[in-house]
């Protein structure tokens, strides 16, 4: 499926539900958001149809997302159902997680997110979060592709650069830092990630050399002497819109060409509406005619949990 600049879209994230158990303060507010009821949001029948759809139109990765994913009921089971390798970012932290499940899935990678290894300013920023379930779920972790967010957010987490370095080198994992988009107002401080990638290529720390592979959003390095990487997410000073190869699936069906986007296309009305499925696969590659080059504004048009991240 191509864009109408050429561009080959094979990554679909879908989110399963705008429902989470926290509430990072750059991404809902403490009451959370508005919450769709069951009948407004697919069932996991039609995101399997909408799979298959988008396999046929040559989407090769699927990332699930939420809110957070593993808030919605069954939605281990429905993973367990998957016959080809996905992807999930998750918190790792959902009441009544089981690891061991989790474990045993189909991943292709797993990203979790944690941005404090501190146990007070995690559960501030995440508002009432509990690090030691966030570590002791990470320990039982046992999964071949783990990438660590963390969102990266100056006078509160810039001290522990170097902390979450030492721990993507003890548990052998990728280590994410991420700009903060602007999706509601925080008042949480921006940090760019320039300065700090400098810094850890001069100190020594990381390789100076990018190190080349799939099209992502993130930049790796490799940290000196390791096999392990330090990714950077750079929405504000690098920008990877031209390089897009993606579409965001919410969890009521509509269909987001941009994460800043303002306009949806519902697939809601597709499947229940009596379409074919080669009526709504020529749907998609209708709608991907729209897809802009690159948004005019980095400003969240809906809430983040509702779109996935
Ligand atoms: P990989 O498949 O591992 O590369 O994952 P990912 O980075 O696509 O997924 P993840 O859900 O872990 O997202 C990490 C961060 O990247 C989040 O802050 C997302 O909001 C951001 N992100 C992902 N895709 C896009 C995008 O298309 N545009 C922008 N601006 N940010 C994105
Ligand atoms: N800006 C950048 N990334 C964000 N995420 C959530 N809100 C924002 C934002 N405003 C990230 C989380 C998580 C991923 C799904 O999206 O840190 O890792
Ligand atoms: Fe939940 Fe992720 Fe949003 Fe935090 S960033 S409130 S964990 S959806």
């Amino acid at each position: 499926m191509k864009d109408n600049f050429g561009r080959t879209i094979n990554y679909a994230r879908i989110s399963l539900t705008d429902r989470c158990n926290l509430r990072c303060r750059y991404c809902m507010p403490e009451e959370g958001i508005q919450k769709f009821s069951h009948r407004d949001i697919l069932r996991f029948e039609e995101i399997g149809r909408v799979i298959k759809i988008l396999q046929k139109l040559g989407v090769k990765k699927f990332r699930f997302t939420g809110g957070e994913p593993f808030v919605r009921k069954g939605a281990i089971d429905f993973f367990e159902k998957l016959n080809f390798p996905f992807n999930i970012t998750t918190n790792l932290t959902a009441p009544g997680l089981d690891i061991g499940r989790i474990n045993r899935l189909n991943l292709e990678s797993i990203n979790v997110s944690c941005d404090s290894l501190n146990a007070e300013k995690y559960r501030y920023i995440t508002r009432w979060g509990d690090l030691n379930i966030f570590l002791e779920n990470f320990r039982k972790l046992n999964v071949k592709n783990i990438k660590l967010n963390v969102l990266a957010i100056k006078n509160f987490n810039e001290d522990e650069i170097a902390d979450f370095i030492k721990f993507a080198l003890e548990f052998n994992v990728t280590v994410r830092f991420i700009e903060k988009m602007d999706f509601i107002d925080d008042g949480l401080e921006f940090m760019s990630l320039s300065p700090v990638k400098k810094r850890l290529i001069s100190q020594g720390i990381i390789e100076k050399r990018p190190l080349l592979g799939k099209n992502s959003v993130a930049v790796y390095h490799r940290i000196k002497n390791s096999k392990a990487k330090v990714g950077f997410i750079a929405p504000e000073s690098e920008s990877f819109c031209a390089k897009c190869d993606k579409i965001r699936i919410q969890a009521t069906g509509d269909v987001k060409l941009c994460l800043f986007d303002r306009r949806s296309y519902s697939a809601k009305k597709l499947l229940r509406g009596g379409f074919s499925d080669e009526e709504i696969q020529k749907w998609f590659e209708k709608i991907l005619k729209n897809k802009k080059f690159a948004p005019s504004e980095k400003k969240g048009a809906t809430s983040i949990a509702a779109l996935g991240g």
